[in-house]
């Protein structure tokens, strides 16, 4: 464990870029391991969640390989062509990399064990378990779901129709995933916009999908099978995900005026941004462009005296990720916060619900817990007493580290964090750019 105490250093100024979107990023090393030719990565995330994606998809066969410039370069093997690999793939914390590859060896015929740490060992992976058994892939493994888990991929892959049952890209994603190398046409249908980088990415790499809305509003989605692709230069945009931990910080820090260069804004995912407008943030685009197919700007960020307000359910899934820093941004705020509708977030990395809700109240914030969210009643501006007695206790979880250590920016006294290790699976130079921003 790596303890460390975040405590106020006065304002965040200046101009910071954040490192490269975490989805989009596993996303370029799996498609680019799956055209014939060589893939160029422009921005690469460099962070464990994503290496572990590499190292998996050296272990089927894939060359990816950093060059001097920063540049990553991916020779794929083919949709069709991924090797058995030799030992277990170890997936790290990353829940992404587990279902989506879980998703690709279902339809390759291989065997692949999929291991990972604690963390990722307790979250449900059912979820995929299911529709990639229709599709002819046999899952062996603890009973519940859960990893260590043997895939064996289907011979003969079966296309699916899938209707999603919970909102979530990852299941989406690792279901067309596993139409690539199927013949046929793989539908799913999507009740509620889940983030489409797949979509688009796919696209890209000159996959034929295409998406329409259905009478109801629900996105259908259909991919044909037994694709050809193409090899890309991809320019990653800056993780709005990551964005985030700041954005929230230099609006509750007093006289803090920053600029997050790169930040991608793609619809799907940049909901923070607009909830907090609406508490009161002063959160300015400049520069907006198109970075990699992907909408981006820089984003100036003024400390704001932010309002409480009822958060509406509709736009969880656009910023299913940042409810924690959110809730930290609302304990902040001048009233009440009120958030429902996220089932979802008890089962990330850690519980993020009943996490935070100890966390923050550690931390001196007034919480409530319900079944589906906090209500949280905030100081109007005031920092937050901070921990005295223990650390707050993050659960391997990067982003309760990030938002505690962005609690503790705010508060003279601090907060400490049991666990800042956890970070590096998705923001390796967080603590770099902290130390940037406020001259420390
Ligand atoms: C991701 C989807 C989301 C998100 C995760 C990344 C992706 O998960 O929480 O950090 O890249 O597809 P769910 O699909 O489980 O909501």
């Amino acid at each position: 464990m790596r303890p460390r105490r975040f405590r106020a250093q006065g304002p965040l100024t200046g101009r910071i870029r954040v490192p490269g979107d975490k989805s989009i990023s596993h996303r370029s090393i799996m498609l680019g391991a799956l055209a014939v030719g060589e893939t160029r990565v422009t921005g690469l995330l460099e962070g464990e969640d994503v290496l572990s994606t590499a190292a998996a998809m050296r272990a089927m066969g894939a060359t990816i390989e950093r060059q001097a410039n920063g540049d990553w370069l991916v020779a794929g093997v083919g949709v069709g062509g991924l090797l058995q690999p030799q030992g277990a793939l170890d997936m790290g914390n990353s829940g992404t990399s587990t279902r989506l590859l879980m998703g690709l060896v279902a339809t390759h015929p291989i065997t692949a064990c999929f291991i990972g740490d604690a963390s990722l060992s307790k979250r449900p992976m059912g979820r995929v378990i299911d529709p990639l058994t229709d599709a002819g892939a046999r899952f062996t493994g603890y009973p519940g779901g859960r990893l260590p888990l043997l895939v064996e991929g289907a011979r003969t892959p079966v296309p699916l129709t899938y209707r999603l049952p919970v909102a979530s890209a990852q299941v989406k994603s690792a279901v067309l995933l596993a139409g690539l190398n199927t013949p046929g046409t793989t539908t799913v249908i999507e009740p509620v916009a889940t983030r489409d980088h797949s979509e688009r990415m796919l696209r890209g790499f000159g996959a034929d999908l295409s998406v329409e809305t259905d009478a109801d509003g629900a996105r259908v989605i259909r991919l044909t099978g037994e694709a050809e692709l193409k090899p890309q230069a991809i320019t990653v945009p800056g993780d709005p995900s990551s964005a985030a931990f700041f954005v929230v910080v230099a609006l509750i820090v007093p006289g803090s005026d920053l600029v997050i260069e790169n930040v991608g804004l793609n619809p799907t995912r940049a909901a923070l941004f607009d909830v907090l407008r609406l508490m009161g943030g002063s959160i300015e685009e400049l520069d907006r462009r198109d970075v990699g197919g992907e909408p981006v700007a820089d984003l100036r960020v003024r400390a704001s005296n932010l309002r409480g307000i009822d958060v509406d359910p509709a736009v969880v899934p656009s910023m299913v990720d940042e409810f924690p820093v959110l809730f930290v941004a609302a304990a902040h705020a001048q009233g009440r916060t009120v958030t429902t509708g996220l089932e979802e977030l008890r089962v990330k990395e850690s519980d993020r619900i009943s996490v935070m809700r100890a966390a923050l109240e550690a931390a001196g914030a007034r919480v409530t817990e319900t079944e589906d969210g906090l209500v949280i009643d905030g100081s109007g501006g005031e920092p937050l007493a901070g921990t005295h007695d223990a650390p707050v206790a993050t659960h391997l979880d990067h982003r309760i580290a990030m938002s505690m250590a962005v609690a503790g920016l705010a508060s003279p006294h601090g907060v400490e964090v049991d666990d800042v290790r956890p970070i590096a699976t998705s923001f390796p130079v967080f603590e770099d750019l902290i130390a940037a921003a406020t001259g420390a």
